[in-house]
């Protein structure tokens, strides 16, 4: 029996040491089926002599069976909230509370950190001995989830005793959040959408759930974590700051957020901290809702202490929430400059990010049966960056059923023609160039800031000129007179003779943007550049085979389909003559003129700096040169970078040019 004690005491000290380094430090020091070796012999001995089995024995994260519903635990100090700030003011304001509360001007640090999205729990240790962990619940009383909780790995059930830190106190109470992996959320829910069960909304609400399950054989199959964040009760405290008593909670083997904890001096380095959390927030692998501000001294959280629901000493820095729910009204067709028929919803306004929303884009009818979308549905709708809203998804339990069900028009909602879509598309479009929408479409793209770069050229001027008959493809605006602007109605003098201004100055352009104003499908402004950087001049372009367009570097096959089918269309080069017609023309470029460089055959030696050596290649190739592997009577110029190689010695010997990166640039 001695023997047996001795044996259990050693193989629990074993593996919650190294759960210790699994879990909580990530560097695990035996392999998987060595650790379960040793937790199947202890369950074996546990078996043997069920009298040494103790509360504290790491086979109780299993799971004991169903309880009846929670009991309540009273928090001996409430759980309270925090104040919400949601901009650098905000802040500041936060600051100056402070240093008003205090008086006495001390030095104040913070300790930044990233907000949990999950759910508050406390953790109390008696003794070192996980006795039971809650739920916040209203803050004043919490369910207890002491079996759940224990199936969560990371939670210790008995501290740990390292040598040099603050002995263990009598009583501690934790605090943290516990929460559910962003992968491990996506997973259990497709799981659960297999077996037909409802999904969870989001990994908070899987957490919460997972948590709360009355049978904890069911949580311990839920991926579940926890940080630490802050204490309640400590008996015998004598930590000085937030930082140290986070660091002492660690080596007693809880889990904190240590690597993304940050410590600041000034108010400026906070705010610093707080956006670069916000910018890098997706790559958590888990959901983080903003930053939380703590004064790191705890003597003077102490003396600004609480109001009536939150600390003065902290704020939650919110970011900005990029999904929100509204109702979508209705759904319409629009028409692009492609002729794409694109479902766009209409929504009850919403303010996402600063931003009031009033469309999304509903993409195609896949997209749009896959989500199962129906008009007047409460619906997520998404905005992120300049990306167009859309939707996330629908709330379906918020049906009322007098929602409708939406099906894609066969025909152009604009000009009647019967729509088509092709083989392995999802897109369906409108084959009629002269669509008015087509039309429209392709003018507003024609004059935008990226392409031709018409100022005071608006939407809306653009249906009126269309609908005056004035403008029916690109080049009719450059017959535009001052007199016609003046027949629109609501335009005055003077933007009409700013708008003449602007479009006469666009006619001197780059090849670059007269590429991508032209709206060739799948010619964006990134491949305009290759094509202008590749071929210097238009009519190489407009010319160029099949193989010679997929010869440029970043060109596949379907663009260089569409290029050629567009230049095979009629009303588009009659379009395009028109335009040089009425004066576009291109500012001058190297190429324009022939450069030295033409006809002349280089070699590159060593090292460049200011471009890699293809980038050199190119740029060669693109000035009408050649570029040699060796040395050569025939070699007009030899450029050396860093560390060149023989090659020099034998340009000298041929007497040939020798160029530095410099002089090579400047004759470019
Ligand atoms: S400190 C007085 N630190 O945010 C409460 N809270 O909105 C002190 N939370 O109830 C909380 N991550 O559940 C703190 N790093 C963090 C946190 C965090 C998430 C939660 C916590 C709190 C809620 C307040």
């Amino acid at each position: 029996m001695e023997k047996a004690k001795k044996e259990i005491e050693e193989l629990k000290k074993k593996i919650r040491y190294h759960n210790q380094r699994y879990y909580v430090l990530d560097a695990p020091e035996i392999s998987d089926s060595e650790y379960d070796r040793l937790f199947q012999i202890l369950l074996e001995l546990e078996k043997q002599y069920p009298e040494l089995k103790t509360p504290d024995s790491p086979t109780n994260r299993v799971g004991g069976k169903p309880g009846e519903g929670f009991s309540e635990v009273r928090h001996r100090l409430p759980m309270l909230s925090l104040d919400n700030g949601f901009n650098d003011q905000d802040i500041i304001d936060f600051q100056m509370r402070i240093q008003k509360f205090l008086k006495d001007d001390p030095f104040i640090d913070y300790l930044v950190e990233p907000k949990i999205d999950g759910l508050a729990v406390e953790l109390v240790y008696e003794k070192g001995i996980l006795k039971t962990v809650s739920t916040r619940g209203n803050g004043i009383v919490g369910e207890e989830v002491t079996q759940n909780a224990k199936t969560i790995m990371t939670i210790p059930l008995k501290l740990m005793e390292p040598v040099g830190a603050m002995f263990i106190p009598d009583l501690l109470e934790v605090r943290g959040e516990v929460y559910m992996e962003k992968d491990a959320f996506s997973r259990l829910n497709s799981d659960r959408k297999k077996r037909g069960l409802p999904v969870f909304a989001s990994p908070r609400n899987a957490a919460a759930g997972s948590l709360r399950q009355l049978d904890p054989r069911v949580t311990a199959r839920r991926p579940l974590n926890m940080f630490c964040y802050g204490t309640g009760i400590i008996t015998d405290s004598k930590f000085e700051t937030q930082d140290e008593l986070m660091t002492c909670l660690q080596q007693w083997g809880l889990r904190v957020n240590r690597p993304y904890f940050k410590l600041c001096q000034t108010i400026n380095e906070v705010m610093d901290y707080c956006h670069h959390l916000e910018e890098i927030k997706s790559q958590f692998p888990f959901e983080i809702d903003g930053a939380v501000i703590k004064v790191n001294r705890l003597i003077l959280q102490e003396r600004l202490g609480w109001k009536s629901r939150s600390p003065r000493w902290a704020l939650a820095y919110k970011f900005r929430s990029l999904q929100e729910t509204t109702r979508l009204i209705k759904i319409d067709v629009q028409v692009g400059r492609t002729g794409a028929l694109t479902p766009v919803g209409h929504l009850e306004p919403v303010e996402i990010g600063g931003a009031l929303i009033k469309r999304a884009t509903l993409h195609n009818q896949d997209e749009i049966n896959k989500k199962d979308i129906r008009e007047l549905d409460t619906v997520i709708i998404q905005r992120a960056g300049d990306v167009i809203p859309e939707v996330v998804k629908v709330l379906k339990s918020k049906r009322t059923g007098r929602e409708r069900k939406f099906i894609m028009p066969d025909r152009c909602p604009v000009c009647g023609a019967d729509v088509v879509k092709k083989e392995g598309e999802a897109v369906l479009r409108c084959p009629n160039p002269d669509c008015p929408a087509q039309v429209r479409e392709s003018l507003k793209h024609f004059v935008s800031k990226e392409a031709m770069n018409i100022d005071g050229l608006g939407d809306k001027t653009i249906v009126k000129l269309i609908e005056k008959g004035m403008v029916m493809e690109e080049a009719d605006l450059y017959k535009l007179s001052f007199e016609d602007l003046l027949t629109i109605d609501k335009t005055k003098e003077k933007s009409a003779a700013n708008l003449i201004r602007a479009i006469e100055k666009s006619k001197k352009t780059t090849l670059t943007r007269f590429i991508f104003a032209l709206g060739i499908r799948h010619v964006g402004e990134h491949i305009s550049r290759l094509f202008a950087d590749h071929f210097g001049e238009f009519n190489r372009f407009r010319n160029a085979k099949r193989e010679e367009l997929t010869s440029v570097k970043g060109i596949g096959d379907e663009i260089a389909d569409s290029v050629i089918s567009y230049f095979e269309d009629v009303s588009n080069i009659r379009n395009i003559n028109h335009l040089f017609e009425s004066g576009i023309h291109f500012e001058t470029m190297a190429y324009d003129s022939p450069s030295i460089v033409a006809g002349k055959t280089f070699v590159i030696t060593g090292r460049l700096l200011s471009m890699k050596r293809s980038e050199a290649k190119e740029l060669i190739t693109r000035l009408g040169g050649r570029v040699g592997s060796s040395v050569s009577r025939g070699t007009d110029f030899l450029i050396v970078g860093e560390s060149p190689g023989s090659k020099v010695a034998k340009a000298k010997e041929l007497n040939i040019t020798i160029l530095d990166e410099d002089e090579f640039l400047r004759l470019s």
